[in-house]
């Protein structure tokens, strides 16, 4: 009780030096995206209303179609960016990383000595991607593609010049993503790499991980990959917890859950393009985390 009064205005008296007790956030936009589009924009306005004084850093590289640079090219690119905030920020910085940002982030936070306190991954495959988007089928069978198109994605020279290639998870041809698969399959330790206890050691470093998803998502399949949930041979969902590399603990997931620093977030009627446009999915699940 006593302490309870003194710390009141001790409290106080932080709060009115403090400029900013927030941490800076850094924001990695998603496929096609860009960094002035409504995402960095819309989330840069509701930050800093609700969190007056906040710095945000929204990461202006790769955009429009430059984001179909290869995965580890434009991971690398952004490290030297990110690093240079990092070094301005030894408090530590917060990613918010949405749909193909939230696999480059996952890259960053694996690959880099980073200070990243709270990783928000907002609607990104992070156990792969396997499914077109319907509104493809204009132009060609979704399902056709789908079924296909690794044969073209799991070869060297595609996975030398497509992002998508390499984070595309085909439940069918396992031996040939493991064998061709230069990005996810090393993070997830499904190829052995020899970074793997790199990965992992910096991937702990996180304080948080926020996965966020939802099943009106359109383009993210299963959906559930935004939990770390995948398809088994048979395309059924098999959860997070069941996954191998969650099991062997490859890269440090099971580590962070067990230790309650895996938080997931499940929002319905999401579609793809409206994660970032919803206020009850930033108030209840982003902002909480941005302090
Ligand atoms: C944020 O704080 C600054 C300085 O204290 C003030 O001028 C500004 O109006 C505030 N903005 C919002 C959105 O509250
Ligand atoms: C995968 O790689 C191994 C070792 O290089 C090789 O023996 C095997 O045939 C490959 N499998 C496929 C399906 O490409
Ligand atoms: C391991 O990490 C180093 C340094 O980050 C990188 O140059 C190398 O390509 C990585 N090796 C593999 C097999 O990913
Ligand atoms: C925002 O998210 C809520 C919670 O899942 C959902 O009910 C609502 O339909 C969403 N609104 C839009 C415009 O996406």
């Amino acid at each position: 009780m006593r302490q309870g009064k003194m710390l009141a205005p001790f409290l106080l008296a932080v709060s009115l030096i403090c400029v900013s007790c927030y941490r800076p956030v850094v924001l990695v936009h998603g496929m096609f995206g860009s960094a002035p589009s409504e995402f960095g924009k819309t989330f840069e306005n509701w930050i800093k209303s609700e969190h007056n004084g906040t710095i945000i850093y929204a990461i202006r590289m790769f955009e429009k179609l430059c984001s179909l640079r290869p995965m580890w090219y434009q991971v690398g690119k952004i490290n030297e960016q990110v690093r240079e905030i990092m070094r301005g920020h030894p408090e530590g910085v917060h990613f918010v990383c949405y749909s193909q940002g939230g696999l480059l982030c996952r890259g960053i936070v694996s690959s880099m000595n980073h200070n990243v306190h709270n990783f928000i991954s907002l609607s990104s495959p992070q156990a792969g991607q396997y499914g077109i988007p319907r509104k493809w089928d204009r132009y060609m069978p979704a399902n056709c593609i789908k079924t296909n198109i690794y044969k073209f994605f799991y070869t060297h020279f595609v996975q030398n010049h497509l992002s998508v290639a390499n984070y595309w998870n085909d439940p069918h041809h396992q031996t040939l993503y493991r064998n061709y698969s230069v990005f996810l399959s090393h993070l997830d330790g499904s190829t052995p790499s020899p970074n793997m206890s790199e990965y992992k050691r910096n991937f702990l470093k996180l304080h948080r991980l926020v996965l966020i998803g939802g099943p009106d998502d359109d383009v993210v399949t299963p959906w559930q990959s935004s939990h770390f949930s995948f398809y088994d041979e048979n395309e059924n969902v098999v959860e997070m917890k069941k996954q191998k590399f969650f099991q062997d603990d490859s890269f440090g997931l099971q580590t962070l859950y067990n230790k309650k620093r895996v938080h997931i977030h499940t929002f319905p009627g999401v579609v793809h393009k409206k994660w970032y446009a919803n206020r009850t999915v930033f108030n209840s699940a982003i902002l909480p985390y941005l302090t």
